[in-house]
């Protein structure tokens, strides 16, 4: 009995190695944690529950029957993070690079599975060199297999992401059909070709970390959501964001304790916005002044700032935060910032997060370079978002709520719940100027009549009172207050029931 024992502890001690001790060491010289370090550091201490430990791939070509070590390069099973349950895949870069085999795949499908039936996020943390050369189309069908499962559970449990080596060729698609992507700065790299084939086809000469490295990920092609200086830290923003979110759409996100007053009176909010309208102020300061505890984690924090979105909690329950910054393009609404909102916000619609909006939004950024790029789809796609969004909407319009773009950021003609508005808002067509000008273009000689035109422009339009005069701003508030108030918004709106008429599934402006 006692030789059975040891021989299972045995096992799993050579299980735990994976590829052994020397390309054990050489993941830890790139500043690399190893799959089983990482899982460790993302779950709770002793909470996980490896499966699959002792599979092993079925290839025969290549030599590979000679070699089939344990787990076949990657560690599945399930755990929990503050005591909610996850589901895992890490990648064994230590055995064949990570690579993904048929039976490779097979773990994580049955893991996925599992998450899906059972209602809990999949975290797949990926490094890994693609599919295994050895195995050739039954790699290729391994992917695919993952791939299915990813656009199955896509809007029922959350996909968390982590890349945290290599991720290249078709593997980056299944990341990229997750709901976040984190990665590593400097040890991460995720391409559908890499620098070789671009210099072939291209001509281009690109280091992998300038062709898809964190850096280009979060700030240029918006393919990832975060950027971390290290493994340690990207496992721990994981779990901080994990705590936010509802672990399937079967269930609301979860109330945590908060130890902040429900009315705290932020008097300094009645100064945020300056005297001056072309002045920009930081839409941050609000949100952080709103959030319980100040604690909001943002979600594509350096690609097109001039939105901004990600999780607070108000009285202990997660809240979305759209938000229009004016610090960065006057605020203004662009393609790149109506794709980030648009996919936030249907993120947050799919597992039933309130949504809180910000605004101060002079319009859509003008020029041929948005328009030739399809501004009117993409901006298209965030109207859509709002608009079939039937979560809890409450509306703050702090400025400018000009034009389109008025429309679009939860106004009450898309099923805004409470649309407030601060004294200073000004909602219109257009600014006083360009309002001016086009009306009274015989008069733009004669500076003096322009400036009484503007004048009374600005005395009948630069008001909230309007527009509340049409119920279409539900109450103007006093800034210090607005956290109180959004905070009673919500929680009136708690029971909330809408939805939309039956259909096999909208056609969202792709
Ligand atoms: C089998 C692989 C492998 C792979 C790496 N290894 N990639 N084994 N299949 N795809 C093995 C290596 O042989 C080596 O084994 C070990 O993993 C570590 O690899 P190194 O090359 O020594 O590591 P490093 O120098 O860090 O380079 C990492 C790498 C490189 C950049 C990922 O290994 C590489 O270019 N691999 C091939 C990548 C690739 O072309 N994959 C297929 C892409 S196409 P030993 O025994 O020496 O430790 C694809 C299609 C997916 O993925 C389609 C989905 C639809």
């Amino acid at each position: 009995m006692r030789d059975i024992l040891n021989e299972l502890e045995e096992r799993r001690a050579q299980a735990r190695l994976g590829g052994g001790e020397k390309r054990i060491e050489a993941q830890h010289k790139k500043g690399k944690l190893t799959a089983r370090e990482r899982v460790e550091l993302l779950l709770d201490e002793g909470s996980f529950e490896e499966f699959d430990m002792f599979k092993t791939h079925r290839c025969a070509d290549f030599g590979m029957e000679e070699s089939k070590p344990y787990g076949d390069g990657v560690v599945t099973g399930w755990g929990t993070v503050n005591g909610r349950m996850v589901y895992v895949f890490s990648q064994d870069f230590t055995v064949f690079g990570g690579s993904l085999s048929e039976t490779h795949a097979e773990k994580i499908c049955k893991i996925m599975d599992m998450a899906v039936q059972n209602g809990a996020p999949v975290i797949g943390i990926n490094d890994s060199g693609g599919a295994r050369i050895q195995e050739g189309v039954a790699s290729l069908a391994g992917y695919a297999d993952v791939f299915q499962r990813n656009i199955m559970a896509s809007g029922v449990v959350p996909q968390i992401s982590l890349i945290m080596g290599p991720c290249a060729g078709g593997a980056v698609y299944s990341p990229a059909m997750t709901d976040f992507i984190f990665m590593v700065k400097d040890s991460s790299y995720m391409f559908v070709t890499g620098p070789d084939v671009v210099k072939t086809v291209t001509n281009e000469i690109v280091t992998a970390e300038e062709l898809g490295g964190a850096t280009t990920h979060t700030k240029k092609s918006s393919v990832a959501d975060g950027a971390y200086e290290n493994d340690v830290e990207a496992l721990y923003e994981t779990r901080r964001l994990i705590d936010f979110l509802p672990l399937s759409n079967r269930e609301k996100a979860p109330v945590r304790p908060f130890f902040d007053e429900v009315d705290r009176v932020e008097a300094s909010l009645d100064t945020l916005v300056p005297a001056n309208p072309n002045t920009p102020y930081d839409m941050k300061e609000l949100i952080l002044k709103v959030a319980d505890e100040g604690d909001f984690f943002e979600i594509q924090k350096d690609f097109a700032a001039n939105i901004i979105t990600g999780f607070i909690r108000l009285e202990g329950q997660t809240v979305g935060v759209v938000a229009n910054q004016p610090m960065v393009l006057a605020g203004c609404l662009d393609i790149d910032s109506s794709r980030k909102a648009a996919r936030f916000v249907r993120f947050c619609d799919a597992f039933e997060i309130p949504i809180l909006t910000l605004v101060d939004v002079p319009g859509f950024l003008p020029g041929t370079s948005q328009e030739y790029n399809g501004v009117i789809k993409h901006g298209a796609k965030l109207l859509f978002a709002y608009g079939e969004a039937t979560v809890p909407k409450v509306t703050v319009i702090t400025r400018k709520a000009y034009g389109g773009a008025y429309d679009v950021m939860s106004s009450k003609h898309l099923r805004g719940d409470f649309n407030y508005a601060w004294p200073t808002a000004e909602i219109a067509v257009m600014g006083a100027k360009g309002a001016v000008e086009i009306l009274y273009r015989s008069e733009l000689g004669d500076a003096e009549k322009i400036a009484a035109r503007t004048k009374n422009y600005e005395d009948r339009f630069a008001n909230p009172f309007v527009a509340a005069e049409k119920g279409f701003i539900d109450e103007v508030i006093q800034p210090r207050s607005t956290r109180r108030r959004v905070a009673r918004a919500f929680a009136a709106l708690r029971s909330k029931k809408l939805s939309n008429p039956w259909k096999k599934h909208d056609n969202i402006p792709l």
